[in-house]
């Protein structure tokens, strides 16, 4: 098992800056990408708790791992599907991910559970999955405008939370991370409010903690910016960031890096 974190009730969380490159880039750009990323990172010696993650489409996961291979950065999958292998087509599982280099993958991003109407049973079972195969899981969670402007946030991750999380035991805590993406943020350049956030982080380390007796980082999600990340890093609730437009070029993913050093 990947354990991502020591999952402990006593300690404070690495800092995780993981990038999201959705479908955005060809397997050629990707390779650029992480091309100057390598070479930014020569530059700029990254300490052993700031945890630099890619997650590029799936094509690109091998080249990838080959080029940061031996380098503090890791590379995952934005999705997967729960079997091992069998008739499903289209679909990836979590040993070809690992085979192509992957060490962890996002699991339950809003796009997803919109765009193909991912239900919570199979969200459930893919965290599992990803988990007892060795992957560390980013599960993303969060509530729409309609249900924040109904003040239902905190239910609904709460429910989001409950059916993803069931039967995990404290162990396999230790290789989830939750990342926390209002959806109405998403894309949009609109951010959350720093109270927003550490409202929602400081209930979802409650949530996990009541039902599993373990802890996860809580990363938090949309449009997080050079101009806003340090604010939000700075946060004690928020243990990194999952970055989609900001993680697309080099230059701002590494000034959310050093943002995230200065939070620590
Ligand atoms: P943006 O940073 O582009 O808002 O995307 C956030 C996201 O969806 C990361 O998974």
């Amino acid at each position: 098992m990947t354990t991502a974190h020591s999952g402990t009730d006593m300690q404070s969380f690495p800092c995780y800056l993981v990038a999201n490159w959705k479908m955005s880039l060809s397997t050629r750009q990707s390779l650029e990408l992480a091309t100057a990323l390598m070479h930014e990172a020569s530059m700029m010696p990254i300490p052993d708790d700031l945890h630099t993650w890619i997650a590029p489409s799936f094509l690109a996961i091998p080249d990838i791992a080959r080029k940061v291979a031996g380098t503090r950065f890791r590379v995952g999958g934005q999705n997967l599907w729960p079997e091992q292998h069998g008739a499903y087509t289209g679909e990836v599982s979590p040993t070809q991910l690992k085979e192509m280099g992957a060490t962890f993958v996002i699991v339950g991003h809003s796009e997803r559970r919109s765009l193909v109407h991912e239900g919570e049973e199979l969200i459930r079972r893919k965290v599992k999955s990803a988990i007892t195969n060795g992957l560390a899981c980013i599960l993303c969670i969060g509530e729409t405008r309609d249900e924040r402007k109904a003040g239902k946030t905190l239910a609904v991750l709460r429910s989001q939370i409950t059916s993803a999380v069931l039967g995990l035991s404290p162990h396999e805590v230790r290789s989830l991370l939750i990342a926390y993406e209002p959806v109405w943020a998403i894309g949009t350049g609109e951010v959350a409010t720093t109270e927003q956030i550490a409202e929602a982080h400081t209930t979802i380390s409650t949530i996990v903690a009541e039902l599993t007796t373990a802890r996860c980082p809580v990363l938090y999600g949309g449009s997080l910016k050079p101009e806003n990340a340090p604010e939000i890093l700075a946060l004690p609730s928020v243990h990194g960031g999952l970055i989609g437009g900001a993680s697309l070029q080099s230059g701002s993913y590494f000034e959310l890096v050093r943002a995230g050093l200065a939070g620590m």
